[in-house]
């Protein structure tokens, strides 16, 4: 009980100077863990005096350390308390981990899935491969695999790779580049691995038509184009035809009138 007034003593103190001279006194609870069992969960209990430490308790300890001559005395005073070991202890168990469980749930659990898109960066020619890109945005979280496949099986050379951006708002982009020398009849693919999907995903590049086939499209829109010009000019020309020899029937009309 003496060390709880004593704790209380320190806050008031804080309370106090804190007013006058800008003083801070805070306490910084830390639950530290990676494993996602959180086997390895560490509870951290720290009181500080502006920046510095002045007593903290470390689980993996098991005990209050001081760091200033006061913290230190503290430290002293509560590792003698069982009752205060005891209630520290329970930390990791009742504290750390029910609320880790929580977050996990809220946070870092959740997936989305990338949008991805495919697009060619440089057309290759008889000289220069062609360059062909696979972007991946908005997925969360950050770990993903890109990788590229040539008729099915895995390319490595000539690969280039971002790292995972950060978007700044939870999501991720990345993008990768293939050169490649095309050659008719081959499939390239980019392949995504990510937590959001149950396997990995494959997006298919469909080249864009070949030329020929540019051409007879061309053709094909030069020809119904003329073809829409040539209906246009014959429909005005029957208008004008109209309309004149609607006038010529007007013009005596009008001279009567006059
Ligand atoms: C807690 O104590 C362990 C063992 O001494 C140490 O490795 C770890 O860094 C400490 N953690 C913190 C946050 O001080
Ligand atoms: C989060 O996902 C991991 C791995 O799939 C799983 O082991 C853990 O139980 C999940 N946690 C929660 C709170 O859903």
């Amino acid at each position: 009980m003496s060390v709880l007034k004593l704790f209380h003593h320190i806050l008031m103190l804080s309370v106090f100077t804190g007013a006058a001279d800008g003083y801070y006194y805070y306490r910084w609870t830390q639950c530290i863990y990676s494993s996602p069992d959180l086997s390895d969960m560490v509870f951290i209990d720290g009181f500080y005096f502006n920046k510095y430490p002045d007593v903290k308790y470390n689980s993996t300890v098991g005990q209050f350390v001081g760091f200033t001559e006061l913290g230190v005395k503290t430290a002293e005073i509560w590792n003698k308390n069982p009752e205060i070991l005891q209630q520290y202890k329970a930390q990791v168990e009742v504290f750390c981990k029910p609320n880790a469980q929580l977050y996990e749930a809220a946070i870092y659990n959740k997936t989305v899935q990338p949008k991805v898109k495919l697009s060619l960066v440089m057309p290759g020619d008889s000289k220069h491969p062609a360059l062909l890109m696979c972007s991946a945005y908005d997925f969360y979280p950050q770990p993903i695999k890109v990788s590229w496949l040539k008729d099915g099986a895995v390319v490595t050379s000539e690969v280039t790779s971002t790292e995972e951006l950060p978007d700044g708002d939870w999501y991720y982009q990345i993008h990768s580049e293939l050169e490649y020398t095309p050659t008719s009849g081959e499939k390239i693919s980019c392949m995504l691995e990510h937590a959001s999907f149950t396997k990995p995903m494959i997006y298919d590049w469909n080249p864009p038509a070949p030329e020929f086939e540019w051409d007879i499209q061309l053709i094909f829109t030069i020809e119904s184009a003329a073809l829409l010009l040539g209906i246009i000019i014959a429909a005005a020309g029957f208008i004008y035809y109209k309309i004149r020899s609607t006038d010529k029937i007007l013009v005596p009309h009008l001279f009567t009138q006059v």
